[in-house]
């Protein structure tokens, strides 16, 4: 594995981290048994992923305990998420916060976020629940306090444009992916000045792990305007970056598309299945996609800023 640092945190991290939500949460929606979740998240460590990310409404932070529970928690960077839904109070907050501390055995959390924030509840989180945040982290429960977007209705990041200009992050986690590079310009610029730890998420997700998705997603894209059909073949729309020396296949591109990307820390990967899991692994640590390839990724899809890839 290769590690970098997560930006102002200064934490060490693996470059790939384990996502356990998304659609599988780590076999938890795609029929593992608990034992079976568990050994994804042993093998990951094994492997030298230290990075783990759950949340409350995964329901998989249980599973997450019972795994780390062999390793030395120092080593470990543990981000978990209070959801945002309803607009919580303080209270329900610290409720929240202790339960997944239980839930994880331990007794502080490196990265806290708040989970799928929209624009529209920003003001609210900022001026009612930051305050409890930031006394859970004077008291040494939280490292660091994160946000996470909600990307599926908020694909062009306007809620994580308002977060960038508070300074109250220092981690967030941003949706990126090859059919969706907006945040190149609209987010990552400015975390990269203010040296914000940024984690990956959507970087595969269904579009890109199932063909018959991603036709569906490039038609939308060219309906709506923003790809144009003379710069895509509607049938085989990434086939081109498959080949000896290109990416092995369309899951493979996705990952190391995103895990080289300037500014990106952590890239999340998702997967209830040992065997994806050991291939993304590989994936991860292969060089950069050519740079033919990656030139023309972001020509194809430099208007395109209205899909998740969900
Ligand atoms: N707003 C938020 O805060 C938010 C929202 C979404 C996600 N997240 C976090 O980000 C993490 C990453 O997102 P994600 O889980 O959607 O991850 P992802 O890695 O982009 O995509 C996961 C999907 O890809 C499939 N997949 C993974 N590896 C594969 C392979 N080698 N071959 C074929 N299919 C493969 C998985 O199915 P299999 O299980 O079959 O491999 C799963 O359906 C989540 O787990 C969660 O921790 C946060």
């Amino acid at each position: 594995m290769e590690y970098t640092t997560l930006g102002r945190t200064g934490l060490k991290v693996s470059v790939m981290g384990l996502g356990c939500g998304g659609p599988s949460r780590i076999g938890q929606s795609t029929g593992n048994s608990e034992e079976e979740s568990i050994a994804i998240v042993k093998h990951a460590l094994k492997a030298g992923i230290n990075f783990i990310d759950t949340a409350e409404v995964y329901r998989t932070e249980i599973i997450v305990g019972k795994a780390i529970k062999d390793f030395d928690r120092e080593t470990l960077v543990l981000s978990t998420k209070k959801s945002t839904w309803g607009n919580p109070k303080p209270k329900d907050v610290l409720k929240s916060f202790e339960r997944s501390l239980k839930n994880l055995g331990t007794d502080y959390i490196d990265i806290y976020h708040l989970h799928g924030v929209v624009l529209s509840d920003y003001e609210y989180l900022v001026s009612e629940i930051i305050p409890t945040l930031q006394e859970l982290r004077d008291q040494g429960k939280i490292r660091f306090l994160g946000i996470t977007e909600r990307f599926n209705p908020d694909p062009h990041h306007s809620m994580l444009q308002r977060a960038l200009q508070d300074d109250f992050w220092d981690v967030m986690m941003v949706g990126f992916n090859i059919l969706n590079q907006s945040a190149r310009d609209r987010v990552l610029a400015k975390t990269i000045e203010k040296n914000i730890g940024i984690l990956i998420m959507f970087a595969v997700r269904l579009a890109l792990s199932r063909p018959k998705r991603l036709k569906q997603c490039i038609e939308e894209l060219i309906e709506k305007g923003q790809v144009s059909i003379s710069e895509i073949d509607n049938d085989n729309p990434l086939e081109f970056l498959i080949y000896k020396n290109g990416a092995k296949n369309l899951v493979d591109a996705a990952y190391r598309f995103c895990r080289y990307e300037p500014g990106i820390h952590v890239t999340l990967s998702g997967t209830g299945n040992l065997s994806h899991l050991k291939d993304n692994l590989e994936s991860i640590l292969r060089p950069p996609l050519p740079e033919k390839d990656l030139i023309k990724l972001k020509k194809i899809f430099k208007n395109a800023d209205s899909i998740s890839g969900q």
